[in-house]
């Protein structure tokens, strides 16, 4: 058997998403793999963001692994890792990993996070082995949009009369969250293929926070469904105000779109963060564990107002 390790490329798109959905399917034991997040593709979109964040592995000349990353600025998040099950415990994900955390290591990360099962050893004991140590759990929250009023101040990034403005005043929010957090490239990315909106929130002092959404074909949410990979308030003492009304911000969205369900996730650590989502009616539909490398809490902390996806 031929084993090596290169690259994803645009031309590895398709096979990469079979191995992901196979991948998948067969660890939740879904029968039809089509039905793991049905309609979702979390590889093209992170592929297209961050190409160099991305690797394969073939096997006898044809793909049987995949690992993607995000490039957040400061941040990276590490993921998704999938390997075809007939090569199940054969070290190729291992293989994966060890490019990956090279790709890290050549880039000025604060820390890289990951999402895994915490029910899982065998999936911890393989990012422990890479330096990812487990910190607090992640819930990913559901909840079918009310028929909430648009807040005041909402407006649309594709609307944006001064876009390099509103990616400056994002990048300038995101950093009072984090030192160096930087969502432009996803927001950039949402805008050039039409894989859903980015929503910006003002109130008088300026940028109260931001959504940066998935909905609609190609993208990352599911059919019907919308994703919020990242969403933050401003900091400050109005920080909890700015996320409620972000949080209405979405809700009124999804519903103007006609979509079912808004799917978000935040780190428990952000605890004021989750106790607005539980008020606001948003229930866990599954709980993850974060894991980082270095061991940091990074901005998984009470005072911080944001979600984010990190699957
Ligand atoms: C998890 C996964 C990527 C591991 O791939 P792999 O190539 O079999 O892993 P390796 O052979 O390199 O072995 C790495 C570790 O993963 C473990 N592992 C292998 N298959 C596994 C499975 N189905 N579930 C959990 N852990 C598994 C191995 O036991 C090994 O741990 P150990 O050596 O400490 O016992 C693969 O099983 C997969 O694609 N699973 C479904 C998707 C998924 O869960 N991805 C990770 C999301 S965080």
């Amino acid at each position: 058997m031929k084993v090596e390790t290169r690259p994803l490329t645009e031309a590895d798109l398709p096979a990469a998403r079979i191995c992901n959905r196979t991948a998948f399917s067969t660890f939740y034991g879904m029968p039809d793999p089509s039905a793991f997040r049905r309609g979702a593709d979390v590889i093209g979109p992170r592929w297209r963001v961050w190409p160099e964040g991305a690797m394969a592995v073939d096997v006898d000349g044809s793909l049987a692994a995949v690992g993607l990353m995000m490039h957040w600025g400061s941040v990276c998040i590490l993921g998704p890792l999938t390997v075809l099950p007939k090569y199940w415990n054969t070290g190729l994900a291992r293989r994966i990993m060890t490019a990956l955390v090279e790709v890290i290591e050549h880039e000025d990360f604060a820390f890289t996070g990951l999402f895994t099962h915490p029910q899982s050893p065998t999936h911890i004991r393989l990012y422990e082995d890479y330096g990812f140590v487990m910190q607090r759990i992640i819930a990913v929250m559901a909840k079918p949009p009310m028929a909430e009023k648009a807040p005041v101040g909402l407006a649309l990034f594709s609307e944006a009369a001064d876009p390099e403005g509103e990616l400056d005043s994002m990048q300038a929010l995101t950093h009072g969250i984090e030192p160096g957090l930087d969502l432009r490239r996803e927001v950039r990315s949402i805008a050039a293929g039409g894989l859903g909106e980015t929503l910006i929130l003002r109130d008088d002092r300026g940028l109260a926070g931001f959504a940066v959404c998935h909905h609609g074909p190609d993208s990352e949410a599911s059919e019907g469904q919308m994703l919020v990979k990242f969403a933050g308030a401003a900091s400050g003492a109005q920080a909890p105000d700015r996320f409620a009304r972000l949080l209405a911000a979405i809700e009124s969205h999804a519903e103007q779109r006609n979509l079912a369900k808004v799917i978000v996730g935040t780190n428990v650590g952000r605890s004021e963060t989750y106790r607005i989502m539980q008020d606001a009616g948003y229930i866990t539909e599954m709980n993850g564990i974060a894991m980082m490398r270095p061991a940091a809490e990074g901005y998984n902390r009470p005072e911080k107002f944001a979600i984010d996806d990190w699957r």
